[in-house]
């Protein structure tokens, strides 16, 4: 279909309240047990697994919605709202003051209630929702730096819904959006992804607005290409029950940072790290100070006065800094090591966090 028939979201005048009104508030709305039920459910199931935790959890676009923020309130204690239209922005913030004529999601709240066996009232679930978020940032994707001039931290969850293929008018577009939407994300962390495969309008009243069309194929390579190992891929059959839009199924995917990526983003700090090592070696003068390791080191094999010794006797045992780049298929190029008894490597928490990925994800 020519993108150029369709209206673009970014492009127009746009109603925050219609898209809410015609998709996702009203459980009359036909397809809402897709368009909300879907997301809904699978959030429930991953974040109730246990699989997905952490401190902060970032979503990228919201929209004026909030039924996908339902169930993440039960882990996430801090919830940080991107979105880049003003009157977005505008009517969620309604929504949480609870100001009168504020978009009504308690069909949603309830759903979720239900779905964890009632375990509170959907008020309650709400209110939730509201303590959690933070922070509401403004973004524009088509910037070279979306948040500018905000700056965010990265976070062990993004979740993103029915974003990439409104806000990406080409496949290459999506693909240097899917980076820029995972930028936020911490190695170890997880990206919760929806989208709809061959999707190409959504309606809102009589104006078609623009999606651009995607198969499993496309996504799969997409993130493969840009350094992901996928850890679930869910897909939902339309029921094709009206034509205010026109996907073939709902795609939920869960992915990780691969250790491949992961890795090769520490690689610009090898040379100076490497640097710094050997000025400690070397005892040059404003040297890291490893005098806390040395002495708790001393204290727990009881003889706390021996630790300049003992950092001694490291210096005396380091033979030879080699360097390596894990990506290349000889990381060690042109130096030869021999086998040795014992291997040691020390950023273990990430890499077993990320290795842990690479078995589910069968990308060894
Ligand atoms: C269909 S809405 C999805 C909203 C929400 N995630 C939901 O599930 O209801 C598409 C989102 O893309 C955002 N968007 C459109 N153009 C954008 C741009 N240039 N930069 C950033 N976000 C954009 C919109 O503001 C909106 O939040």
């Amino acid at each position: 279909m020519d993108s150029n028939l369709h209206k673009h979201y970014h492009d127009e005048e746009f109603d925050p309240k219609g898209l809410l009104d015609t998709f996702f508030c009203d459980e009359n709305v036909p397809l809402i047990d897709e368009n909300v039920g879907f997301p809904l459910k699978k959030l429930h199931e991953t974040f109730s697994s246990g699989r997905v935790r952490g401190d902060t959890l970032i979503d990228i676009s919201s929209g004026a919605s909030v039924y996908h923020l339902l169930s993440a309130s039960d882990i996430f204690k801090e919830i940080i709202v991107i979105e880049f239209t003003e009157p977005n922005i505008q009517e969620f913030e309604k929504w949480l003051k609870k100001d009168p004529g504020a978009a009504d999601w308690s069909y949603a709240a309830k759903a979720v209630c239900e779905l964890e066996g009632n375990r509170e009232e959907w008020q309650v679930k709400e209110d939730k929702v509201r303590r959690a978020v933070k922070q509401v940032v403004k973004w524009d994707v088509s910037k070279d730096n979306p948040l500018d001039p905000v700056v965010l931290p990265q976070v062990d969850c993004v979740l993103s819904l029915w974003v990439l293929h409104v806000i990406s008018k080409d496949r290459d577009a999506y693909r240097r959006n899917l980076r820029k939407l995972t930028s936020l994300l911490n190695i170890g962390g997880h990206m919760l992804l929806f989208g709809a495969f061959n999707m190409t309008y959504y309606k809102i009243g009589e104006h078609k607005f623009f999606i651009l069309s995607y198969d499993e194929i496309f996504l799969r390579e997409a993130l493969r290409d840009a350094g992901y190992v996928i850890e679930n891929m869910d897909v939902l059959p339309s029921r094709k029950g009206c034509d205010m839009l026109d996907y073939e199924h709902l795609v939920y995917v869960t992915f990780t940072i691969s250790y491949q990526r992961a890795i090769s983003s520490k690689r610009k700090f090898t040379e100076p790290s490497i640097q710094e090592f050997k000025k400690w070696r070397k005892k040059d003068p404003g040297a890291a100070d490893w005098s806390y390791a040395a002495k708790a080191l001393c204290e727990l094999e009881g003889n706390r006065e021996e630790w300049q010794v003992k950092e001694d006797k490291v210096r005396r045992a380091v033979k030879q800094v080699a360097k390596w780049d894990v990506s290349k298929d000889n990381p060690l190029d042109h130096v030869i090591l021999p086998q040795v008894d014992c291997v040691l490597s020390l950023w273990a928490k990430q890499c077993r966090k990320v290795g842990a990925q690479l078995n589910t994800g069968k990308e060894e």
